[in-house]
């Protein structure tokens, strides 16, 4: 490749530097080191001594002392610095957590107790605001005692060029490890300098990734240069670097599309998170999905129903992982109860959700043991008999359990490894036709673990297992076919297998497609396959545990970051959560939009750009939300100027998947006002009818509180368009646009002969989409809104009733006087004073002022106030 000269470069410099340092080493003398020594290094280390004293801490101590007379003094001093900071630095623990420290639970309880705790906060403890991550600098803190000396400490190594000490700045700088302040513009300067000084390709992927997210303003983004130090970095074998190198060259960004380029990258991750899996324990590392949207605790982008995440077909795939995470601790809950009292399927659900963890709940090998070991006794007695009269369901449970039980002994997980073990439960279990104890003891022939190595027998039980959909063990039975060269029954397998997103069958895929054997040689489908494998092995290359606790902690700028780098990695679920958190155009009626402290947090990285970008990059990879977001910003003009074709586009491609109901909804509003595309009142019905259509109000999950939203709105609708309906009698709202319109669509609706037309149906989709706003989610603007229109149905009402009673008081009182003085003359004009005193005083100019809005029909005035009050 063309810049492996330009990285050898800092080679050369290192070489030359220590080629210096050698020569000077030779010269000077034990008594300079000494001087230079002494405000560095603390007591204990004398001049004599300190050679072999320097492996006191930090593990890197005893290089010094054994190339101490190898490598400059400096340098030496620098890494007895490094040394000593590193033991301070650790001693600077992150103060305890809190009494308030704890994270948002679910539930409807939890909940409360965390918005309470925020209120609280909002309240007393109004702290400074956060700084805005994209476009400031952090302000100077002051640094605590042992920070800011071993600061001072790595300083001094990093002005004698100590890349460790170099590094260890950069980091403190950019993650702020050891609570010190972030400081994104000297991270940019050390890693730089890091990356010019020895070719560090952890550096120089820093460096690359500064280049091309411009984070923190701590440097112009640079495209160009982000891929120069990107390729650099990859070169020399960093894992993140590749793939973002491998994904510009697939998408296009800042490279062109480039198909060989990316196959090379994505391959050499893939073979390195297969070589990682293989690694492990019997069967391979677990390989634990940590990636997730966080759009989706809401239900996705729109919330539950309206988005694409959460609508359709993916409405039904409810299970423990694609749950809203606030859900599961209900559904553990309920199934608790049920395993207690003896439901055997709830036992094991929750002894596999120990097993295998989720979101929400790490891993707990030892209960899972537990769990599984109850199961199992359930059928067996301690000594392995058949338990009499069990049944069906339990026994077949119970043979999983003892599955899962011996897959634990054979990997050591949560117990001692120990094959015997694990044999007698596969046994156990394939008694009663186990899969996963077939398969298991498939692997333990194959490779000879405790029993002789034995192929044949191994093929044997992976076929079985395999012909129960074991994903497993189809790769295994398709890898023996393949080893046999039977390539087709091995691909057969092979896309069994990857039917169930399982990792190690798409890498054989892709190698197949990649060197082109038994099929066509493909490019592309090699190159998306290796993509897959390298984003599925998100362990070895991201960093979404670490983004996922910070989110959950409310560190938003840390979730940001780590995010961020998933997403420049080309993982479409970093670029959606990335561009999640800087979006904007947030419709949802939360919390945050209701208390400006937790607002000042969320918008700490508002940049509509950049969320553009990042909606752009998701949508690209096929998230339908993310490009119904896409057509919002362009309608918008958020980040972009306003474009509306551009946007009815973005929302066909969203609603040609059928899922998304947002992007139905705003096609047909886009139909119903022309706007975008042409104006056509019946594809805007079409689409209405398809966003309800996709949009499940059936209950899809048991406790859901988005679900509930949703109910309300739709409850809330029902009502406040009651309310509408009533004050469109009267003529002040009667004249507003939307009722002429509401006639003229009437009109057209007859002509076009909607025979299906309900009014209702009708009434619904026009008075969410003919409002201002477009968004069905809009609920906070049509709560407001239906509360203002409330407030001014009341007050009408209000004035309506005092104008009525008053007119009527007064009218009787007219009466009255009428009746007094027709028997008498009456009254002379100018001679009011002629009145019995005990009269009350009649106004004059009644009829006048009591013209008022509504006039009795039987009153004079009524005529004129109809003709439009005109006379007055
Ligand atoms: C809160 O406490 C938990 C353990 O109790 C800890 O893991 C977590 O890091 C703490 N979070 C903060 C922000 O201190
Ligand atoms: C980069 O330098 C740091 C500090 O010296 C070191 O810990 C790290 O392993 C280096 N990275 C690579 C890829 O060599
Ligand atoms: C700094 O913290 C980040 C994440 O918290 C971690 O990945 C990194 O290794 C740390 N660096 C050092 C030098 O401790
Ligand atoms: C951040 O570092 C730069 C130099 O790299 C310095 O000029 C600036 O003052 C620092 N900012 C803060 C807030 O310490
Ligand atoms: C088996 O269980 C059924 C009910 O579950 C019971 O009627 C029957 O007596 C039991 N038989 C034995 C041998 O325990």
């Amino acid at each position: 490749m063309k810049p492996r000269l330009q990285r050898r470069m800092p080679f050369l410099f290192v070489i030359l530097s220590l080629f210096f340092a050698l020569s000077s080493a030779k010269a000077g003398s034990n008594e300079r080191v000494n001087s230079k020594q002494k405000p560095l290094g603390r007591g204990p280390i004398s001049g004599e001594s300190w050679g072999t004293t320097a492996h006191n801490d930090g593990s890197a101590g005893g290089n010094c002392n054994g190339e101490s007379h190898r490598l400059g003094a400096n340098l030496c001093t620098a890494i007895l610095a490094v040394n000593e900071a590193t033991a301070l630095l650790h001693k600077t623990r992150p103060v305890s957590p809190p009494w308030w420290n704890f994270s948002k639970k679910s539930g409807v309880l939890g909940a409360s107790a965390y918005y309470a705790k925020e209120l609280f906060f909002l309240l007393f403890m109004n702290g400074p605001p956060q700084p805005e991550l994209l476009t400031s600098n952090p302000q100077p803190k002051k640094l605590s005692q042992p920070l800011s000396q071993a600061v001072k400490l790595l300083e001094d190594a990093a002005a004698e060029k100590s890349p460790d000490a170099i590094f260890m700045l950069a980091e403190m700088n950019f993650y702020g490890n050891f609570t010190h302040p972030r400081n994104y513009s000297e991270a940019f300067r050390r890693y730089h300098e890091l990356a010019t000084l020895n070719g560090n390709a952890s550096a120089q992927h820093m460096v690359g990734f500064m280049y091309a997210t411009g984070i923190g303003g701590a440097v112009k983004p640079d495209q160009a240069k982000a891929m120069l130090y990107h390729t650099l970095a990859a070169e020399a074998g960093d894992i993140r670097s590749e793939m973002t190198v491998a994904y510009r060259h697939s998408a296009g960004i800042a490279a062109p599309r480039n198909c060989d380029e990316s196959v090379y990258y994505y391959k050499s991750v893939a073979d390195k998170a297969i070589a990682y899996m293989r690694s492990g324990p019997p069967g391979g590392h677990s390989m634990i999905k940590e990636s997730y949207r966080i759009a989706d605790e809401e239900g996705g982008v729109y919330g539950e129903g309206a988005s694409a995440s959460s609508a359709g077909p993916n409405a039904k795939q409810g299970n423990i992982h694609s749950d809203s995470f606030s859900s599961l601790d209900d559904v553990v809950e309920f199934m608790d109860l049920q395993a207690r009292k003896g439901d055997p399927r709830a036992s094991f659900n929750l002894a596999k959700l120990n097993y295998d963890g989720a979101r929400s709940s790490k891993r707990d090998l030892p209960a899972a043991k537990k769990r599984f070991l109850e199961l199992a006794r359930m059928y067996w007695t301690k000594e392995g008999k058949v338990k009499p009269n069990v049944s069906k369901l339990t026994e077949k449970l119970a043979a999983k359990a003892a599955g899962y039980l011996g897959r634990m002994f054979l990997r050591g997980e949560g117990m001692p490894q120990s094959f015997t073990i694990a044999q007698t439960w596969f046994k156990r279990g394939i008694e009663i036709g186990d899969a996963l104890s077939q398969y298991s003891l498939g692997i333990m022939y194959l490779n000879g673990l405790g029993v002789p190595k034995d192929p044949v027998r191994a093929a044997e039980l992976f076929g079985a297992a395999a012909d129960q959909d074991l994903a497993v063990a189809q790769v295994r039975l398709g890898a023996l076919f393949l080893d046999q060269g039977d390539v087709t029954t091995a691909i057969k397998y092979f896309e069994i297998a990857a039917r169930y997103g399982h990792l190690e069958a798409y890498y054989y895929l892709a190698e197949l497609a990649h060197h082109g054997v038994g099929r066509d040689k493909s490019c592309s489908i090699a190159s998306n396959y290796y993509k897959i494998v390298a984003e599925k092995a998100e362990i070895i290359s991201t960093s979404f545990p670490e983004a996922n606790e910070a989110y959950a902690n409310g560190d938003l700028e840390t979730a940001l970051v780590r995010y961020m780098m998933a997403a420049e990695q080309g993982l479409e679920v970093g670029q959606a959560n990335v561009a999640y958190l800087l979006d904007q155009a947030k419709p949802r009626f939360t919390l945050s939009s209701i208390i400006p402290f937790i607002r000042k947090k969320a918008s700490l990285a508002g940049d509509a750009m950049m969320a553009l970008i990042y909606w752009t990059r998701s949508a690209e990879q096929k998230n339908v939300d993310s490009m119904v977001k896409l057509g919002d910003y362009y309608l918008g003009g958020l980040g972009t100027s306003s474009n509306e074709e551009k946007a009815a586009a973005c929302y066909q491609a969203a609603a040609e998947t059928l899922q998304s109901a947002q992007a139905m909804w705003n096609l047909g509003w886009m139909h119903e006002n022309g706007i975008g595309i042409e104006q056509d009142y019946h594809l805007a019905k079409r689409y209405y009818d398809q966003a309800l259509e996709t949009n499940p109000r059936e209950a899809y999950l048991p406790v859901l509180l988005a679900l509930y939203k949703l109910r309300f709105r739709s409850w809330w609708n029902d009502i406040t368009h009651g309310k509408i309906k009533s004050i469109q009698d009267e003529p002040v709202v009667k004249k507003d646009w939307t009722f002429s319109e509401w006639i003229a669509a009437f009109l057209e609706a007859e002509i076009a002969a909607w025979d299906d037309l309900e009014p209702d149906d009708y009434d619904d989709t026009h008075m969410s989409g003919g409002e201002s706003d477009y968004g069905l989610d809009d609920i906070d603007s049509d709560i407001l809104e239906s509360l203002a229109i409330v407030a001014l149905t009341g007050a009408l009402a209000f004035l309506l009733y005092y104008r009525n009673q008053r007119q009527r008081r007064q009218d009787e009182e007219r009466r009255r006087q009428q009746l007094q003085q027709q028997p008498g003359q009456a009254p002379a004009p100018g001679a009011p004073q002629q009145q019995p005193p005990d009269q009350p005083q009649p106004q004059p100019q009644l009829p006048q002022e009591d013209r008022g809005m509504f006039p009795r029909p039987e009153d004079p005035e009524f005529m004129n106030w109809a003709a439009g009050a005109v006379g007055h």
